[in-house]
């Protein structure tokens, strides 16, 4: 099996083929002048993405994103349909096809937070953008998507994995939390997933957003006195959710606050502002950010064994 990655995904690449056991080969990517993006397959990979199925690792953020996995996947699938015609004429022009075994990864999939129409005439994002990839592979695999709901009717087969366990163990290991804290409803089966597993205490906050920057919790009361606290969210952006939540720590007496994630965006100098309110950040590598101090590989890896025995395909 090979795993394949562009220029956006390649450490999550890399932690998934070793997870796996599987050769990563690196595509070459490169820009035109205009900033548009180039995709080729070395000479030395299309045989290794012809004998086996393959897994092309790529994030749909940001925009540039998108347009990379979609070059990826319909030069993957050319080479494992046999389409090879080239103007130089080198090597074979045409083989057969060896059928089925394309799945994409995406450690971030951009594009999740619009999930709903609010109101008319609006595009459903997240809807949008899974489709059009779905038509160029065999199945999917992603990582803590926001709400994936949205995604259940796909014509592939998707994995919806998570990396809560590599989080837990991470936060257990180096901070040994006494409390847990989703900071919205949105979060609470991620956060309490993870609250059982270390096995400590559990709750949650209400969360209003006012605007991009803006948000407000709803007043309640923590047992958090001298304890030390992991608030635990899917993704941290400006840090607005994470900054607010610890502020109602403090004020109720944790000694200790970290905030962990999956997705690490970090918009904004969102680093510094988050670290004037908590000791500690947390994230995967699902992008490239400063605090990627969990694997996310075991659960992409996870999640492409699923998408596999769906597929009926070996490993
Ligand atoms: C929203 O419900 C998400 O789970 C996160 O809580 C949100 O995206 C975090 O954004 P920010 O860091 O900008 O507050």
């Amino acid at each position: 099996m090979v795993v394949v990655s562009g220029s956006n995904a390649t450490t999550m690449a890399a932690e998934l083929a070793n997870s796996l056991g599987w050769e990563h080969h690196p595509l070459e990517t490169r820009r035109f002048p205009d900033t548009e993006g180039y995709i080729r397959i070395p000479t030395e990979t299309i045989d290794a993405l012809r004998n086996e199925p393959v897994v092309v690792v790529s994030n749909t953020f940001p925009d540039s994103g998108i347009v990379e996995t979609l070059l990826m996947l319909d030069a993957v699938q050319d080479v494992r349909q046999g389409r090879l015609q080239n103007l130089r004429e080198i090597g074979p022009q045409t083989l057969p096809d060896v059928g089925k075994g394309v799945i994409l990864a995406i450690p971030y999939f951009g594009y999740s937070r619009q999930d709903k129409r609010f109101k008319p005439g609006e595009s459903i994002s997240a809807r949008a953008i899974a489709e059009m990839l779905a038509t160029r592979c065999d199945g999917m695999v992603l990582l803590d998507l926001h709400a994936p709901a949205v995604l259940s009717q796909l014509s592939v087969p998707v994995a919806f994995t998570t990396a809560m366990p590599e989080l837990a163990v991470h936060l257990k290991q180096t901070v040994s939390p006494d409390f847990i804290l989703s900071p919205d409803k949105g979060a609470i089966d991620r956060a309490s997933s993870v609250a059982q597993q270390i096995g400590c205490e559990f709750s949650y906050l209400e969360k209003t957003r006012i605007d991009a920057h803006t948000i407000v919790h709803k007043a309640k009361d923590l047992d958090v006195a001298g304890k030390s606290v992991a608030i635990v969210d899917d993704m941290i952006a400006t840090g607005g959710t994470i900054c607010r939540a610890a502020e109602a720590l403090r004020s109720q007496g944790a000694v200790q606050v970290h905030a962990a994630c999956s997705h690490g965006l970090f918009t904004g100098g969102a680093i510094a502002r988050l670290l004037r309110y908590v000791d500690g950040v947390h994230a995967t590598g699902s992008l490239p950010n400063a605090r990627d101090l969990i694997s996310g590989g075991p659960a992409l890896a996870r999640g492409v064994n699923q998408v596999m025995g769906e597929l009926g395909l070996d490993a």
